[in-house]
């Protein structure tokens, strides 16, 4: 089995992760040295010209130092930047990326004074953004690991979405929109906010960020008391004691002492701005001049540049707001723009909108599977566990010979509760792994960061267990909360092929309504899978365990049903139609849907799942949990998606009456099949006694459509797989079904537009009915 743990390692390092973050680069940097201000820009060479130099110009004395002369990084030859950083002693020049790759030039003030051109090239690959403070530098790097130039070692298994240094620290948005910052400045690092945070700056002494819900916060020494904020900004810049944002009209707002822009700007649009020390510097729209204020070094001189590069030149279809108007003619390579900074709303002047936040792990654990000490007349199955043993070998030569797909985007949860020992004490000197040394970032795990992550596997965090092991609730590193999945039984064969298979599965499967993977630990014969957490727990627990409630939307309105039925039917839709091969869950039930923060559902649980034409051959043995398993698939040992529908069937119907797969309907009775209770009583008409009655019915198009959503789930149990629906055909279905509930407005618009195209076949699809 090692070497097929091997084998697999080798082809996941093979894989390279798609970035889809747009990168971040100045082109404006103002820096210090001795009494003087330097205001370093990429300036076009005249007002007609593509072509712009590394220029840094001295204020007050007006000196100019030309960093692409020949005494520059190029000698004789002119070299182009295309982005550019500086702090107190040094200046950094980005090239453009050619395949992918930039370098970065420094160039020290002060190692020799007599030879300003004393370069050396400190860095050549991928770089995701670069931010300067007062005296550092820093990057994202290898996909989002922080890296910083000529300062301390920061933790390198932490995610970032984007980063900011500032006077002796450096803060970073986690991929979970976590800040994390780390350094000297413990004003800044010991009071951190804490939500979800999409924005950051930072200054001298303190740092802004704006939360997703548009709250935007100033924390640390100096951080302005902020009123008459506008109500967006696309740019936030930080310097000493001054805090400045850029509106998306072009305002600029600047708090902190001499910051206010001064009278013959005040009224003029910018489209960037830069503040640093007692400076702010902005490129103005109409013609792109460099205009600062704040320091005394201005005060004869406002003009500095007379055309600067607003920004940095990228492909068009990199931009993922708007170029801006005009940008292509200054770009020196053909098809290239300039792209426009994004609009964030503010919400900090307004009634805010309560968004749903993330709960704190469960108190008690959740419950396993579901039940499985009755007797079940209707459907009488037994787990074939060596043979699926054998098949699931089998399936894992096909996956480990099929090229694994992409690493997913991760998608990852807010943090109610942050351990505040992960912030002040960052976890330093982590020896590189296996994966991380071949480009994959925080895929693979050491056992010591999940132990830490759990509380050393505390009972405490226990959420679940199932046949593959016990799960935890833990915090990674990162601040990111994460489900942790650990085998119980680590050397035996089946514990090894459910993790592989399951690795396997979700490293190239990635939709919105499939729990997503994080990473996984094989660390000291630890069989570990780490995978999203999802804090809303299973739909097994909100309809068969938890008390109902009000803040639970399952007890509130139908719709919200109605959609977690159609996310789950999504997330297998895509498992069968869109997964190449196709896969087969072969264990659809309500305890593996679970629901994220937003009552988003999501499939889990891969450890039985198959590829599509894997299991040819006599030997796939029947696997899956009792009252969900397709009857047919156990008689003939045949797998199909149909025997997925089944089991989607059973969930549908315990999401209309709100009773288990097995139910006991009296004292005395025999445990019966749901279909089996819910057939003769849909025969009969009396829809009415079936529904669920903790759900309150808002008016007769629900009813229309839960009766719809029933008929539908009879389709689904029918004893022969080939009459059954696709899942295709029972996303359409639900998405048409949620149309008439009037769900969300958009989503009504989509599904007429989609009945208009699918034409026949929806109206042929509405007529469901019993067989
Ligand atoms: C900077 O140097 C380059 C290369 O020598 C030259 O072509 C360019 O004109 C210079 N720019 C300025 C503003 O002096
Ligand atoms: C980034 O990846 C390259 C190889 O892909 C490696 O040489 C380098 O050390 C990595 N840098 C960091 C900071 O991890
Ligand atoms: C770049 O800036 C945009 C906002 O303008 C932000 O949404 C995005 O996350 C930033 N990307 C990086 C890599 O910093
Ligand atoms: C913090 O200060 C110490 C000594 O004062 C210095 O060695 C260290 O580099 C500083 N760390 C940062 C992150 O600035
Ligand atoms: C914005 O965030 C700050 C700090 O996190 C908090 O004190 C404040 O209540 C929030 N404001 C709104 C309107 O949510
Ligand atoms: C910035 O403000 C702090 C107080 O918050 C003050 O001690 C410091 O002197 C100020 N710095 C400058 C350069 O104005
Ligand atoms: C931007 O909007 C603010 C207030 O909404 C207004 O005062 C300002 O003049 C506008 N700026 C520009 C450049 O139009
Ligand atoms: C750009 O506009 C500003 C403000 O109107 C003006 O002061 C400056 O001289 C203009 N720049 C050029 C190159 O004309
Ligand atoms: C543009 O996007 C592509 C694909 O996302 C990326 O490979 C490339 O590096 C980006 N280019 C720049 C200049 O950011
Ligand atoms: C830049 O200018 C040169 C000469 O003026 C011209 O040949 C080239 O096509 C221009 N590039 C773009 C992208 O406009
Ligand atoms: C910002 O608010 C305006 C209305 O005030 C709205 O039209 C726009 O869609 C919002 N933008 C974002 C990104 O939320
Ligand atoms: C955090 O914000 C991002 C971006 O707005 C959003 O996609 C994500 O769902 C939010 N997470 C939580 C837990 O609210």
């Amino acid at each position: 089995m090692h070497l097929f743990l091997s084998l697999f390692l080798l082809l996941l390092i093979s894989v390279s992760i798609p970035v889809s973050l747009s990168a971040n680069f100045s082109t404006l940097s103002i820096t210090r040295v001795h009494d003087e201000t330097l205001v370093c820009a990429l300036v076009l060479r005249s007002s007609s010209s593509n072509t712009s130099d590394l220029i840094c110009t001295h204020l007050p004395s007006g000196e100019t130092i030309n960093y692409s002369s020949e005494g520059g990084y190029g000698g004789s030859q002119s070299v182009q930047y295309s982005a550019l950083a500086a702090a107190d002693d040094f200046l950094c020049g980005i090239t453009p990326p050619a395949q992918g790759k930039s370098s970065m030039i420094w160039w020290s003030f002060v190692d020799d004074e007599d030879d300003p051109f004393n370069n050396k090239r400190v860095y050549w690959g991928p770089l995701l953004s670069i931010s300067a403070g007062d005296s550092h530098v820093c990057g994202l790097i290898n996909g989002s690991t922080l890296k910083c130039w000529r300062w301390q070692e920061f933790p390198d298994d932490i995610t970032f979405k984007t980063i900011a240094v500032g006077g002796e620290f450096v803060c970073g948005i986690t991929t979970c929109g976590i800040i994390k910052c780390f350094g000297n400045e413990t004003d800044v690092v010991m009071n951190t906010p804490q939500g979800n945070f999409t924005t950051l700056a930072a200054g001298s002494h303190h740092a802004c960020a704006v939360s997703a819900a548009g709250n935007l916060t100033c924390w640390g020494a100096g951080a302005p008391k902020m009123e008459h904020i506008p109500d967006d900004l696309v740019a936030l810049s930080l310097g000493t004691n001054i805090t400045c944002i850029l509106a998306s009209n072009g305002t600029v707002y600047c708090w902190g002492s001499g910051a206010t822009p001064p009278e013959s700007v005040a009224r003029e649009a910018f489209v960037s701005i830069e503040a640093k020390g007692d400076s702010v510097c902005g490129v103005l729209m109409k013609n792109y001049s460099v205009i600062c204020w704040g320091s005394q070094n201005f005060e004869k001189n406002n003009l500095v540049f007379e055309k600067v590069l607003p920004g940095m030149c990228v492909p068009e279809t990199n931009c993922s707001c708007m170029p801006m108007g005009g940008s292509s003619s200054i770009c020196s390579t053909e098809g290239q723009v300039i792209c426009g900074p994004c609009t964030i709303n503010l919400s900090n002047n307004k009634v805010n909108v309560p968004v749903p936040s993330a709960n704190p792990p469960p108190e008690s654990p959740t419950p396993g599977p579901g039940p499985n000490n009755n007797r079940i007349r209707l459907v009488v199955i037994t787990i074939g566990i060596a043979g699926a043993v054998l098949a699931a070998s089998i399936v894992m030569v096909g996956f480990v010979l099929y090229k694994i797909a992409k690493k997913k985007e991760k998608r990852r949860f807010d943090l109610a509760r942050i351990d505040p020992t992960t912030v002040q004490q960052p976890n330093l000197g982590r020896p590189p792994s296996l994966l991380r040394r071949n480009g994959l970032v925080s895929v693979e795990f050491t056992f010591r960061a999940l132990h830490r992550a759990t509380d050393g596997f505390a009972d405490g965090n226990k959420i679940g267990s199932g046949g593959f092991g016990t799960v935890y609730w833990g915090v990674l590193s990162d601040g990111c909360q994460a489900a942790i999945k650990r085998a119980h039984h680590k050397r035996r064969r089946h514990t090894e092929n459910a993790f592989l298979s399951e690795l396997a599965l979700l490293s190239r499967v990635n939709h919105k309504n499939l729990v997503g993977l994080l990473g996984f630990c094989d660390d000291r014969g630890e069989r570990i899978l780490v995978v999203e957490y999802m804090p809303n727990g299973t739909l097994y627990d909100h309809l068969h365990r938890l008390p109902p409630s009000d803040s639970s939307p399952l007890f509130t309105s139908w719709t919200a049903r109605l959609k977690i039925a159609l996310d789950a039917a999504r997330g297998i839709e895509y498992l069968h139609s869109y997964a190449v091969p196709g896969i087969i869950h072969r264990d659809i039930k309500s305890s593996n849907i679970l629901l994220d923060a937003q009552w988003i559902a999501k499939v889990s649980d891969f450890g039985l799942s198959m590829a599509r034409n894997a299991g040819t051959g006599a030997s796939t043995a029947s696997a899956g949990t009792v009252g969900y398993m397709d009857p047919e698939y156990y008689r003939l040992q045949e797998l199909t998606e149909k025997s997925d529908v089944y089991s989607f069937g059973v969930v549908l119907l315990e999401i209309i009456t709100g009773l288990k797969a097995v139910v006991k309907t009296g004292e005395d009775e025999e445990p019966r099949h749901v279909a089996e209770y819910v057939m003769p009583i849909l025969s009969s008409g009396d829809i009415a006694r079936l529904i669920d009655k903790r759900v309150p019915m808002t008016d007769t198009r629900e009813e229309v459509a839960i009766e719809k959503v029933l008929k539908m789930a009879a389709q689904c149990v029918r004893s022969r797989g080939r009459v059954r629906p696709t899942m295709r055909e029972v996303v359409m279905e639900l998405e048409w079904v949620l149309g008439l509930c009037g769900g969300d407005e958009d989503e009504m618009v989509e599904v007429v537009l989609e009945v208009e195209d699918r034409g026949s076949t929806v109206s042929s699809m509405s007529a469901f009915d019993l067989e």
